[in-house]
C-alpha cells in the first residue's frame, strides 16, 4: 500500500510525520523506535506512521503523570483555573472545527457531515459543560452524633487515570474521558485506539497550547495487547477508564486486581429498538435507519434489533428496506455522503461473517448484504443490510455486530416485547416509539438499560449520564453521574473540644 498524497495535502498535522506521542510535555519517538501505519478505510491507503508506544513509553507517561499530579504546577491550581484551561481547550477545538473534521473523517472514515455537524462541536461542548464543574466539586458537612465534632468531606482527585478509547467516536471518546478527568484535578494517560489516533494526537497540540501544564495529559498511540495492555497493569497507575468490547473490559478489569485501580467500563450492547403500531411510523422508520446505520453501524448503542408489532410489521420492513437503499455510500470526505466505510479491513470482516452466519442460520437480506468498495476505490465498504426472518435465538440477534446490520423481529404485546428486549447480556440503550404516553413510561420502567429513548434515537448530551447495565459496563460518563468515577470523598474529623 502507499501513501495517498490527495487525502493529505491539506492538512499541515500530517506534514510532520512520523506523528509523535506526547509524554511529559514533550513529543516524542517511541522508546523503540517503531512507529504503526494508520489507514485511510475510504480507500485503504496509508494515511500516517505513527509513534508506536509499548510498556517503556507507558512507564515514561506514568511517571510524567505521577509527578505532574504530586508536585507540578498542577496541583496547586485553583479550580477557575482549571476550569478556564478547559474553556480555552474548547474554543481552540472550534477554531481548528475543520482540520480536526477532516483529520477524523480521513482516519475513521466517517461521512465529512457528520464530523462537522456533531463530532466536532460535541467535543467542545463536553470541554466546556466541565470546565463549569471545575469550581462546583463541594464537599459536605455532617451532623454527625457525636458531641464536639465538626466533620466534613473533601472531593478529591483519584490521581493518576489511565483512559483507553475505541477507533468509533475518537475525538469525542477522547472528551468524554479527559474532560471530566481534568476538570477534577486528575493527570491522565490518554491511549487513543490503534484504528484512529491522529485526532487524540492533533487534540494533544491543542491541549499544549491552551497551557495545561507538562505532563497532564499524556497521548500514548498504540496497540492494544501491548501499550493498552501495560496500562491496565501498571502499578502506579490509579484508575482505568474504558470504552470498547465486552472481552477486553473483562481484561482491564482482572489486570486491576494488582493495585485495586478503581475500573468504569462502557462496553457494547445489541440495543432493542421497539415500534409499537400507534407510532408516527414515517417518523419511527426514519429513526430506526438512524439508530442503525448512523456511524455505519458502529456505535456501541446502535438498534441493532428492531422489534415492530406484528400489525404494522410488513409496513416498516419495506419503509425500512427502502430507506437503506437510497442511503448514498462513499467516501466520508465527500459531503454528500450519507454512509462511508467501517473502520477498517478487520472490522469489515468481522461484520461479513455475521452476515454470512445470519444467512446461514435462516435469516434473510431484503437489501444490502455485500460488499460495496469495488466501486469506492477498494475501501471497506457493507451496504447497509436489513435481515427479515430473525428470531432471537439467531447469532446475529444476539451478537454485537457493530456494523450497519439491522435485525428485524415482530412482536405481539408490550409484556412479551419487554421480555424478549431484556433478554441480553446486554443493557446499554433501548428505543420505543409509541404515541401513547402511558406505554412510553412503562416500557421505559421495564426496559433493562442505562438508557431510553422515547420517539428519538442515539440522543448525547454532555449534562446526561451515560452508561450500561449488566455486561455493557459500569460507571456513568457524563452529567454530574461520572464526577463520581473521577473524584474520592476524604471526610475530616475535627473535635472542637
Ligand atoms: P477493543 O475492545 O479491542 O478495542 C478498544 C480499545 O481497547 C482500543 O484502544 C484497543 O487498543 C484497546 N485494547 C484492546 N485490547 C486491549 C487489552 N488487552 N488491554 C488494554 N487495552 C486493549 O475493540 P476492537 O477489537 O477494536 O473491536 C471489537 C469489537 O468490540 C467491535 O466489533 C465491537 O463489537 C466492540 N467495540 C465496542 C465499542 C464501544 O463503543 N462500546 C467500541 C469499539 C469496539
Ligand atoms: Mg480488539
Amino acid at each position: 500500500m502507499t501513501t495517498s498524497a490527495t487525502d493529505q495535502t491539506q492538512i499541515a498535522f500530517l506534514q510532520q510525520q512520523p506523528v509523535k506521542m506526547l509524554i511529559g510535555g514533550q513529543w516524542v519517538a517511541a522508546a523503540s523506535g517503531k512507529t504503526f501505519e494508520t489507514i485511510n478505510p475510504s480507500t485503504g491507503s496509508v494515511l500516517a506512521q505513527v509513534a508506536e508506544g509499548d510498556v517503556e513509553d507507558i512507564n515514561q507517561a506514568a511517571a510524567a503523570a505521577r509527578k505532574a499530579f504530586e508536585s507540578g504546577p498542577w496541583p496547586k491550581m485553583t479550580p477557575s483555573q482549571r476550569g478556564r484551561l478547559l474553556w480555552r481547550l474548547a474554543d481552540l477545538v472550534e477554531q481548528h472545527a475543520d482540520e480536526l473534521a477532516q483529520l477524523e473523517t480521513l482516519d475513521n472514515g466517517k461521512p465529512i457531515k457528520y464530523s462537522k455537524g456533531a463530532d466536532i462541536p460535541l467535543t467542545a461542548d463536553h470541554f466546556r459543560y466541565f470546565a463549569g464543574w471545575a469550581t462546583k466539586l463541594e464537599g459536605e458537612t455532617i451532623p454527625v452524633s457525636i458531641p464536639n465534632m465538626f466533620t466534613y468531606t473533601l472531593r478529591e482527585p483519584v490521581g493518576v487515570v489511565g483512559q483507553i478509547i475505541p477507533w468509533n467516536f475518537p475525538i469525542q471518546m477522547a472528551a468524554w474521558k479527559l474532560a471530566p478527568a481534568l476538570a477534577c484535578g486528575n493527570t491522565v494517560i490518554l491511549k487513543p485506539a490503534e484504528q484512529t489516533p491522529l485526532s487524540a494526537l492533533r487534540l494533544g497540540e491543542l491541549i499544549c497550547e491552551a497551557g495545561f501544564p507538562e505532563g497532564v495529559v499524556n497521548i500514548v498511540p498504540g496497540f492494544g495487547e501491548t501499550a493498552g495492555a501495560s496500562l491496565a497493569l501498571h502499578p502506579d497507575v490509579d484508575k482505568i477508564a474504558f470504552t470498547g468490547s465486552t472481552e477486553v473490559g473483562k481484561k482491564i478489569l482482572q489486570a486491576s486486581v494488582g493495585n485495586l485501580k478503581k475500573v468504569t467500563l462502557e462496553l457494547g450492547g445489541k440495543s432493542p429498538n421497539i415500534i409499537f403500531p400507534d407510532a408516527d411510523l414515517k417518523f419511527a422508520i426514519r429513526g430506526a435507519m438512524t439508530a442503525i446505520f448512523f456511524n455505519q453501524g458502529q456505535v456501541c448503542t446502535a438498534g441493532s434489533r428492531l422489534f415492530v408489532h406484528k400489525s404494522v410489521y410488513d409496513q416498516v420492513l419495506s419503509g425500512l428496506t427502502d430507506v437503506a437503499r437510497k442511503m448514498k455510500m462513499g467516501p466520508g470526505i465527500d459531503p454528500s455522503t450519507d454512509m462511508g466505510p467501517l473502520v477498517s479491513q478487520e472490522q469489515m470482516e468481522r461484520v461479513t461473517n455475521y452476515i454470512d452466519i445470519g444467512r446461514r442460520e435462516g435469516a434473510v437480506t431484503t437489501t444490502g448484504g455485500k460488499y460495496a468498495g469495488s466501486d469506492l476505490a477498494g475501501g471497506y465498504f457493507i451496504e447497509p443490510t436489513v435481515f427479515d426472518n430473525v428470531q432471537d435465538e439467531m447469532t446475529i440477534a444476539r451478537e454485537e455486530i457493530f456494523g450497519p446490520v439491522v435485525a428485524v423481529m415482530p412482536f405481539e404485546s408490550m409484556e412479551e416485547i419487554a421480555a424478549r428486549a431484556n433478554k441480553s447480556i446486554y443493557g446499554l440503550a433501548a428505543g420505543v416509539w409509541t404515541s401513547d404516553v402511558k406505554q412510553a413510561h412503562k416500557m421505559a420502567a421495564l426496559l433493562k438499560s442505562g438508557v431510553v429513548w422515547v420517539n428519538t434515537y442515539n440522543q448525547f448530551d454532555a449534562a446526561a449520564p451515560f452508561g450500561g447495565y449488566k455486561q455493557s459496563g459500569y460507571g456513568r460518563e457524563m452529567g454530574h453521574a461520572v464526577l463520581d468515577a473521577y473524584t474520592q470523598t476524604k471526610t475530616v474529623w475535627m473535635n472542637l473540644r
